[in-house]
């Protein structure tokens, strides 16, 4: 985003025209952001003044009470009417509990419009991470569909169902690189890669966002967790997080970067300690890296009490340490904890923290309200609130987004797609029937909403296929689909396995479905890449189908039935073992490649990542590049590719593109994923695809972690997956 602080001051400018006298006066002290970007960095002149005049008549109370986020609890309604009343509440975090309507929206609404001193609005946040009342699946499945455009959909329906509801913010999107899958909440990101959370977290932002969130149906974004949460140590949530400057740098920020220049108007400060100090407390991310460096303009949230829980960290003695720590470190608003609203006047009476510094902190806060239009337009229509919910038109559109996140592992015999002479089917499996398939953020969805996987086989079923209900009984079939996985409570926040093998009685499910049906397609519903060593020999076909939301069973059929092609790629390896954590595609070569691996199992992951079958079949040639060199300042290399579609169907295809450093100042990981692209090929044709690589993707932080882009060669890999791939080498000078 490019902001221009223009001082223009032309004294004036007389044009005369034959009749006319024109004189143009301009005084403009304006800052112009780059056209068409929503980007919270982009300030108006106007909405700064009208801040600066109601900070000039806020008490210091009613400042606090803007930097407090209650949880909407609805056994404490009451108490919350007298704390709006009182301007005491700038925000709430809305949870599924506190079962927000249209109507209860508007009556807080209207309290604190109508009823404080002030009539400040307030702003409602909520966790809408794949969905509101229609649920898509969770989002490590949609970044499986590698379509930013798609993960955009999603989020755009959940953006409007949830403004039309009364939630102005969401409490995503969650970018956090995830490459330890005991961890329950490597369900709620974009998987291993950096560039992939990169464009899935931008893509959020763009969906909730759209163009302007003045509209009715669009939110804001908050990118969570600040940040490298996803190193929490054995997979365990919340713990600490040891991570290098370098690999703060090179790989955990900057899925956040691309959230700022994407628009996100909030970030949550995460609940673990990087490198010892709490995130949440934490000057150098939350100050000097978001505010200072990258310019963000927007506020900064806690997550639930990880104010207060500064001091279980250690870094602080009592609750007033922690409010005048996390302020004066740069989170602006507390979520639940009370520790400002008790604590923050001692402490800046103390000196501990500044009223600039609380100035600021409400400053952000209303600068987002302005640009909800919350302070001209408050309330909501509350008929139109219920009617947006739950669309036929949200419906297909979960549907579509499902089906293209499934990702086909498996096909012996080309098994799939099951045709008219599929025969008699039997259904099996626990997860047969289950209705829990919207993941740990369930939104404010219903389970009654939900196409369970036998209701959709059965439903969609092509003429000349029977489909009988085996969970409780063997039935006479040709074959069988045996639905397995694991259920929400096994992922998700505070959710994690120290064994991510697909448990017994689901292995016992398939086995014995193989020794009745002799074929077997297993559906695996899960939330995170499971171990699926114990059935990968057993299975004719594997579908990971995720917690494929409100149209799940339909989304199923459409790819098990062959009217949707399964295009989905992993965007996190699945391992052999549990014990090979971590291993991950982009990792770096020791000095002895050859002997990187145990004694009793190779270290090399079951299925890699990038890695997806289809219905029909890709080929590579002709990798090709417009020169071996590039100039290091400004230069750019062309990559072209020649895919044909090899196969009897037309469909998509990721292409992907990786590239390694092979001599720099620091090791180098042995891959790097730095584009790709979703194509549209028809059976029989080839296309060109081309690539550009500029300098730009090839930065990295030197051993004084100077951002620098280093002469040397480089390998370049073009194919359908990380182990797939046509090579060549080219020279930066
Ligand atoms: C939780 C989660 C965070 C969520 C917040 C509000 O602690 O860590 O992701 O947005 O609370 O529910």
């Amino acid at each position: 985003m490019i902001k221009l602080h223009l001082k223009l001051h032309i004294k004036s400018i007389i044009l005369y025209s034959f009749s006319f006298l024109m004189l143009l006066f301009f005084s403009i002290d304006t800052v112009i952001a780059a056209a068409g970007s929503n980007n919270s960095t982009q300030l108006d002149n106007a909405t700064e003044s009208k801040i600066t005049a109601l900070l000039e008549k806020m008490t210091l109370d009613e400042k606090i009470g803007q930097l407090s986020q209650p949880v909407l609890f609805i056994e404490s309604r009451e108490d919350l009417r007298e704390a709006i009343k009182k301007g005491e509440v700038g925000s709430f975090c809305v949870i599924k509990k506190s079962q927000i309507t249209p109507e209860l929206y508007n009556e807080l609404q209207r309290i604190a419009v109508e009823e404080s001193r002030l009539g400040i609005p307030i702003l409602f946040g909520f966790d809408v991470i794949h969905g509101f009342r229609t649920i898509f699946p969770n989002p490590l499945g949609i970044s499986s569909s590698w379509n930013e455009q798609t993960m955009m959909d999603a989020a755009d329906v959940a953006a409007s169902e949830a403004r039309y509801f009364g939630i102005h913010m969401a409490f995503s999107p969650m970018v956090d690189v995830a490459r330890d899958p005991r961890w329950g909440r490597i369900a709620e990101g974009a998987g291993e890669d950096v560039e992939l959370n990169k464009r899935m977290g931008a893509a959020i932002v763009r969906g909730f966002m759209g163009d302007g969130l003045d509209k009715p149906d669009q939110i804001g974004a908050c990118a969570k967790h600040f940040v490298g949460y996803g190193m929490a140590l054995g997979g365990r949530d919340k713990q600490f997080c040891e991570i290098s400057p370098r690999t703060l740098l090179d790989t955990y920020l900057p899925p956040f970067k691309a959230c700022v220049d994407a628009g996100a108007v909030s970030f949550m400060a995460a609940l673990h300690d990087i490198s010892g100090v709490p995130a949440t407390a934490n000057h150098y991310t939350l100050t000097e890296v978001l505010k200072d460096d990258w310019g963000f303009n927007g506020f900064v949230l806690s997550d639930w009490d990880s104010v207060v829980e500064v001091i279980s960290h250690g870094t602080v003695a009592d609750e007033e340490g922690a409010a005048a720590s996390a302020l004066a470190a740069g989170t602006d608003v507390e979520m639940k904890s009370t520790t400002y609203k008790e604590y923050l006047p001692q402490a800046i009476e103390s000196g501990k923290v500044s009223m600039d510094r609380v100035d600021d902190a409400v400053r952000r806060l209303l600068r987002i309200k302005y640009r909800l239009n919350l302070f001209d337009n408050p309330y909501i229509d509350v008929k139109k609130g219920h009617e947006m919910q739950l669309t036929q038109e949200n419906r297909a559109t979960a549907r579509r987004v499902a089906s293209e996140s499934m990702i086909l592992l498996k096909n012996d015999n080309e098994i799939l797609p099951l045709s008219g002479n599929s025969g008699t089917i039997a259904v099996t499996g626990s997860l047969a029937h289950t209705n829990d398939l919207y993941g740990h953020w369930k939104g404010n969805g219903n389970f009654n909403d939900v196409v369970t996987a036998f209701a959709g086989l059965d439903a969609n079923k092509p003429s000349g296929v029977k489909i009988l209900d085996a969970t409780n009984s063997d039935v006479d079939a040709d074959m069988a689909i045996v639905c397995v996985g694991e259920p929400s409570s096994a992922f998700g926040e505070s959710n994690d396995v120290s064994d991510i093998t697909l448990t017994a009685d689901h292995v016992k499910a398939v086995k014995e479905a193989k020794e009745k049906y002799k074929k077997v397609i297993v559906v695996v519903f899960c939330g995170r890449p499971l171990v699926l060593t114990p059935i990968v020999d057993i299975a004719d076909a594997i579908l990971i189908a995720w917690h494929a939301g409100t149209e799940a069973g339909n989304a199923l059929a459409d790819i098990l039935y062959g009217k949707v092609n399964p295009t989905a790629k992993t965007t996190c390896s699945f391992l052999k073992s549990t014990g090979h954590i971590p291993l991950y595609y982009s990792d770096r070569k020791s000095g002895r490649p050859k002997e990187d691996n145990y004694t009793d199992m190779m270290a090399e992951p079951l299925f890699p990542f990038g890695f997806g079958l289809n219905y029909t079949t890709f080929e590579y040639r002709n990798l090709r590049i417009s020169s071996p060199t590039m100039s290091k300042d400004g230069g750019k290399i062309i990559v072209s590719i020649d895919v044909r579609n090899a196969g009897r169907r037309p469909s998509e295809e990721i292409v992907q593109l990786y590239i390694h450093d092979i001599v720099a100042d620091v090791t180098r990981p042995q891959m790097e994923l730095k584009d790709f692209k979703k194509v549209y090929i028809k059976n029989g044709e080839s296309i060109i695809v081309k690539f550009e690589i500029t300098p730009d993707q090839l930065s990295y932080f030197n051993s004084k972690l100077e951002e620098v882009v280093e002469p040397g060669e480089f390998d370049l890999w073009v194919g359908g997956s990380s182990t797939t791939c046509l090579h060549k080498n080219f020279v930066v000078e």
